[in-house]
């Protein structure tokens, strides 16, 4: 990640090299942090209301001090003004102590070509958060897991990988949801499995009708997502991405990701225009 700015509460913009957490903030010593990873574009972060929803949520599922909103969205503000790149990647995070923080960091530049070639998916176990102590829908500090799933994919030579629990049913990547389709209908796992309920998700669900297609949320095995006529994922940074292969197995690929990754650009360009 290559920072471009960072601003703080009480301080506004610091040098991204300055120290901003307390030693003793809960975020660093136990991961007990609420962050949001937001894509900006064209200077504008997209559904920056729905993200610091989702924040507000966390923190509060967390037991962190309510979400300061107003002054996280002039943190964003002053931070995307600094980096002084319009299309870029902004992280707002808030601390127990409370600290809030925005990051504004570079676009990496892999994404398109991955966009191109599509990604090569592996499945791993992961957790069904389906008790309230595994917090269920929180994005909080805590995602060395997701990143060590992150790092496996990779040594197994994929890119990404899907969790899927103890009895397969396919829940989440690490930072993305999932979606498949078959004939003209979308299928995502339910957010009643415990999986983040990402903006991007959303997005796609207010979507999917204009570009001709219906969802439908439940809990599949993963053999439903392997036998799909096209695949993807969908996250604020990375988008709408084709999934080209699972577990060594060859996904084809199709024209739905590509038309709702087309609607998506539309829709954060119509939010320039508002
Ligand atoms: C576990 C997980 N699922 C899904 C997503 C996608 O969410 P969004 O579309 O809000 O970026 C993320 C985003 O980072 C994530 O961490």
């Amino acid at each position: 990640m290559s920072l471009l700015a960072v601003a703080v509460g009480g301080r506004g913009v610091v040098d991204p090299a300055e120290p901003v957490l307390r030693a003793d903030d809960e975020a660093l010593l136990r991961g007990r942090g609420a962050f949001e990873t937001i894509r900006v574009y064209a200077g504008v972060p997209f559904r920056l209301a729905e993200h610091l929803e989702r924040l507000a949520g966390s923190a509060e599922r967390i037991g962190l001090p309510t979400v300061n909103r107003l002054e996280l969205e002039e943190l964003a503000r002053q931070a995307i003004e600094a980096a002084g790149e319009l299309d870029a990647v902004l992280r707002l995070i808030w601390t127990p102590t409370p600290t809030s923080l925005a990051l504004v960091s570079a676009l990496g530049d892999h994404y398109d070509g991955l966009r191109e070639r599509g990604q090569r998916l592996i499945s791993l176990r992961g957790v069904r958060a389906d008790e309230p102590w595994l917090l269920p829908g929180v994005k909080s500090t805590s995602y060395a897991v997701n990143m060590a799933a992150e790092a496996e994919a990779r040594r197994r030579g994929a890119d990404d990988a899907v969790f899927v629990d103890a009895d397969g049913i396919v829940l989440e990547g690490p930072t993305t949801n999932v979606w498949w389709r078959r004939g003209s209908t979308l299928h995502t796992p339910s957010v009643e499995l415990g999986i983040l309920a990402g903006v991007t998700r959303a997005e796609v669900i207010a979507l999917a009708a204009g570009c001709g297609y219906e969802v439908a949320e439940g809990a599949y095995p993963l053999e439903e997502l392997a036998g799909a006529e096209e695949a993807f994922t969908s996250s604020s940074v990375r988008e709408v991405m084709p999934v080209v292969e699972l577990d060594g197995a060859s996904i084809g690929r199709g024209p739905a990701a590509d038309e709702l990754q087309a609607a998506l650009r539309q829709a954060a360009l119509a939010t320039l225009q508002q």
